[in-house]
C-alpha cells in the first residue's frame, strides 16, 4: 500500500504517474519534524535492519552507515566518500524485523539521507526546503514493495532490441574515418558490434545539433552505410547551448527567451565544452518541445539514437564565478599569504566548478512560477530527458526509440536508460558497477549499465576483460573511454579473441536477456535483484553483495578483483553453474546450495541458473538483427519437466502485448531423455542436466 503525505507546498516533477490521494492522518512508522525551514522523517532501526533503493549511489547494496545527499553532480571521481552521484532517486526501502516498508520523497531540490550514519540506529530522510510530497510504502515482501512504488512511477522506459547490442565508444574519435575504423576493426575479426557513439568531437565547435561538415562531410551518407552492416551510430547531445550569435539553436533561443535567466533578467551564462554557454529552461513544456524537435535533423540524416549528458547541468564556471576568483587573486597579489588563504585561494579556483552559488544565480519558470534553480535542480536532467523523448517519439511515433542520460531524477525512466557515467578503470569500480544496479532497478532505471573497462584511467587488458565479463548481463553494453586515456577497444588487445568470445555469449543471450527486460518492464519488475530479496530468510544469502540475481531464473557473481583465477561464491539454493568461455564452449556443473569456490580462468565466468528452471541461448552473431533465434539450446538442471515462456517482437514497436509475445517452451522429462518444444523454436535439449 501507499500513502501519500504533503509537506510544504510540493513541486510538481512529474515522478508519479498515477496520482495518489493525499492523506491527512499522521505518517505511520516515521517521526516527522519540520525545523527551521527542513522537514526530516526520523525512524529507528533495529541492529539488522537493512536499507535498500537510492538508485545511483556509492558503496554497498544495503545503503545502511552512511549519508548520501540528492544533488545530481558532475562528480566524476566515484570514491565511497561521495555524497551524491549524477542521479537523485529518492527512494528507500527498509527490511527488518518490523517488516517491509519504506519512503520516496518527491521533491526536486537537496535531500539528504542519514541512513545510519550520525546515529547508527536511526535513519533521518530530510528535505532541505520543506516542501515534498512523501510517498510511505507498505508491503509484505521487498519485491512487493518495489512494485507497489513501479506501478504508480508508471511503466519503465524500453529501448529498441538493438539497444541490448554492445556499443564501442571513446571520446576522441573525430572524424568518419576514425569511425569507420573502429567498425571494420570489429567487423574483420569479428566483434560484435552494433552501435559506434559518436563524443563531444563530432560536433562543429561543441555545439549542439552541428557535426563538423570537414570531418564529417557525408553524414547520412555514412549513417546509411554504416545501416546497411547493421550498425547505428549514437550522437552526443549537451545541455549547455554555445554562447554565440549566428548558430541557430543559439539565435532562436535567444529570440524566443527560452534559456534560463538570472534575478536582474539577462540570461544566464556558465561554460562547458563549447566555453560560454547559456541553458535550455527544460522544466518549460515549450523548451522541451523546441529542443526535442532539434533532434530531428540528425534523425533526418539516418541517426536512431542519442546520449544527453552534463545536464546536472555541469557548469565548470559562470562569468560571475570566474570573477570573484579573479577579485581573490587580485586581492591577495603581491602579500605574503597564510597558509589557510592560499588555500582560499586554490578553493576559489577549484570550486567554481558546479557551485552552489552557480544554482543559485539563475531560474526556472515551473508552470508560470518563477522558482530559483537549485530549488528545482534535480529535475534538469530527467526533463532534458524528457526533451529528447518526445522530440524522437515526435519523429517517429511508432519506433522505439535509444536514448540515455548521465543525470536524472524518477520520472526519467519513463523516458529513457541512463549510463552509471564517468568511472575510472579501477577494480573496485566492478563491484561498484554491480551493487549500482538493483537500487536502479527500484526506481525504475533497468535500461542502465557502467563505461566498461572504465573511463578514466588507463585500462588494462584484464580489467577490460573481467568487466565485459560483468557487462555480458547488464541491459546497457558499452565500452567508453576518456580523451587521453589508453586505447581500449577489444581489438587493441593480445587477448582479443577472448574477448570477443565473451560477447559472443552476450549475443547468444540476447534473446533471453530481452525477454527478461520486457517482462520487467510490463511487470513492474526488478531485472536485477538483491539476494536478499529472494532468500530474506536466509541470513547468508540477505547480505551477500557481491551476487546479483537476474530474472527469475538466474544469479551472476562476476569476478572483480585483478589476478584472481575464480572466486567464493554463495549458492542460496541448488543450482546449475555454466561457465561460460564463448556461446558455444561453456561447462554446466550442477552445485549444490552452499558455498563453494569457482575456478574461472580468465576467459571465464559463471552463469547460475536456479535448479529446476531453464533458459535457451543462442548462437551468437555479430549484431543483434542477425541473431537466429529461432535455434536454440537450453540450458538447465532438471528433475522433472517445467515450462518457461519467452517473449520476442520486432523490436522496435512501442505497443508491446506482453501475452501476445510469449512463447511457451514446454519441457518434458521422460524416461531419462529431454524434449521440448515451443511453436517456431528448434530446441537443442542435450546440454540440460538431469537429476542428483
Ligand atoms: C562527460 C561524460 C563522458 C564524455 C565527456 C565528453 O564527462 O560523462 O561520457 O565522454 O563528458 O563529452
Amino acid at each position: 500500500m501507499i500513502r501519500r503525505y504533503d509537506y510544504g507546498t510540493p513541486i510538481p516533477t512529474g515522478a508519479v504517474a498515477i496520482p495518489q490521494p493525499v492523506c491527512e492522518d499522521t505518517m505511520p512508522r516515521f517521526t516527522v519534524v519540520q525545523a527551521d525551514s527542513a522537514i526530516s522523517f526520523k525512524v529507528s532501526m533495529d541492529e539488522d535492519d537493512m536499507i535498500f533503493g537510492l538508485g545511483e549511489t556509492v558503496r554497498g547494496v544495503n545503503k545502511r552507515g552512511h549519508l548520501y545527499r540528492s544533488w545530481c553532480s558532475d562528480e566524476f571521481s566515484h570514491t565511497e566518500n561521495k555524497a551524491s552521484l549524477y542521479a537523485s532517486h529518492n527512494l528507500v526501502i527498509f527490511s527488518g524485523r518490523s517488516g517491509v516498508f519504506g519512503l520516496f520523497v518527491d521533491d526536486p531540490g537537496a535531500v539528504t539521507f542519514d541512513l545510519g550514519y550520525t546515529r547508527s540506529d536511526e535513519a533521518v530522510i530530510t528535505c532541505e526546503n520543506g516542501d515534498c510530497s512523501a510517498y510511505y510504502i507498505t508491503a509484505d515482501t521487498l519485491i512487493g514493495a518495489v512494485k507497489e512504488f513501479r506501478h504508480i512511477i508508471g511503466r519503465s522506459y524500453l529501448p529498441p532490441k538493438w539497444g541490448l547490442g554492445y556499443i564501442q565508444s571513446r571520446w576522441g574519435y573525430t572524424t568518419e574515418e576514425d569511425l569507420r575504423a573502429v567498425a571494420r576493426n570489429h567487423r574483420e575479426r569479428g566483434i560484435p558490434l552494433d552501435i559506434l557513439s559518436m563524443d563531444i568531437d563530432y560536433m562543429e565547435d561543441f555545439k549542439d545539433f552541428t557535426w563538423d561538415a570537414r570531418k564529417f562531410p557525408d553524414l547520412p551518407g555514412m549513417v546509411a552505410d554504416f545501416k546497411k552492416d547493421d550498425l547505428r551510430v549514437m550522437p552526443i547531445i549537451d545541455a549547455g547551448v554555445k554562447e554565440e550569435a549566428g548558430d541557430p539553436t543559439y539565435d532562436e533561443g535567444i529570440e524566443k527567451g527560452y534559456f534560463c535567466r538570472k534575478a536582474d533578467g539577462k540570461v544566464f551564462v556558465g561554460a562547458v565544452w563549447p566555453g560560454r554557454a547559456v541553458f535550455p529552461d527544460f522544466l518549460r513544456e515549450d523548451v522541451r518541445q523546441w529542443f526535442g524537435k532539434k533532434y530531428h535533423g540528425m534523425l533526418e540524416a539516418g541517426v536512431e539514437a542519442f546520449w544527453n549528458d552534463m545536464n546536472e547541468p555541469a557548469i565548470f564556471y559562470s562569468e560571475e564565478g570566474l570573477a570573484d576568483a579573479y577579485a581573490k587573486a587580485d586581492s591577495m597579489r603581491g602579500t605574503n599569504i597564510g597558509v589557510y588563504d592560499y588555500f582560499a585561494l586554490k578553493d576559489a579556483f577549484t570550486g567554481m566548478s558546479n557551485s552552489m552559488e552557480d544554482y543559485r544565480r539563475f531560474y526556472h519558470d515551473v508552470n508560470g512560477q518563477i522558482m530559483r534553480h537549485d530549488r528545482v535542480h534535480n529535475l534538469y536532467g530527467a526533463m532534458m530527458t524528457k526533451a529528447g523523448a518526445c522530440g524522437m517519439a515526435s519523429y517517429n511515433p511508432d519506433k522505439r526509440h535509444l536514448l540515455f542520460s548521465r543525470a536524472s531524477y524518477i520520472g526519467a525512466h519513463r523516458d529513457g536508460g541512463v549510463w552509471q557515467g564517468d568511472n575510472n578503470a579501477w577494480w573496485s569500480h566492478i563491484l561498484l558497477s554491480l551493487k549500482e544496479m538493483p537500487g536502479m532497478n527500484m526506481c525504475g532505471f533497468l535500461y542502465t549499465g557502467a563505461d566498461l573497462g572504465g573511463f578514466g584511467c588507463n585500462t588494462t587488458e584484464d580489467l577490460l576483460q573481467r568487466w565485459l565479463q560483468l557487462g555480458v548481463f547488464t541491459p546497457l553494453m558499452r565500452n567508453h573511454a576518456a580523451l587521453g586515456t589508453r586505447d581500449q577497444e577489444i581489438y587493441r588487445f593480445r587477448k582479443w579473441k577472448q574477448m570477443r568470445d565473451t560477447l559472443t555469449v552476450r549475443y547468444g543471450l540476447i534473446p533471453f536477456l530481452y525477454s527478461e527486460l520486457v517482462k520487467a518492464v510490463m511487470k513492474d519488475d526488478m531485472y536485477f535483484r538483491p539476494l536478499a530479496f529472494d532468500y530474506p530468510q536466509d541470513r547468508i544469502a540477505s547480505r551477500v553483495e557481491d551476487q546479483m540475481m537476474l530474472g527469475s531464473a538466474c544469479m551472476i557473481a562476476p569476478v572483480y578483483e585483478q589476478n584472481a583465477r575464480g572466486r567464493y561464491v554463495y549458492l542460496p539454493e541448488d543450482m546449475l553453474m555454466v561457465r561460460f568461455r564463448s556461446s558455444e564452449n561453456y561447462d554446466c556443473l550442477p552445485m549444490k546450495k552452499g558455498h563453494h569456490w569457482i575456478d574461472l580462468a580468465m576467459n571465464e565466468f559463471p552463469l547460475f541458473i536456479r535448479r529446476g528452471q531453464v533458459i535457451p541461448m543462442a548462437k551468437g552473431a555479430e549484431a543483434v538483427a542477425r541473431i537466429d533465434a529461432s535455434c536454440m539450446t537450453l540450458l538447465g538442471w532438471l528433475d522433472h519437466g517445467t515450462a518457461f515462456t519467452l517473449y520476442d517482437d520486432d523490436g522496435e514497436t512501442t505497443h508491446i502485448d506482453l501475452e501476445k509475445g510469449l512463447t511457451l517452451v514446454d519441457v518434458q522429462v521422460r524416461g531419462g531423455t529431454v524434449t521440448a518444444r515451443g511453436e517456431g523454436l528448434t530446441l537443442d535439449t542435450s546440454r540440460i542436466i538431469l537429476g542428483e
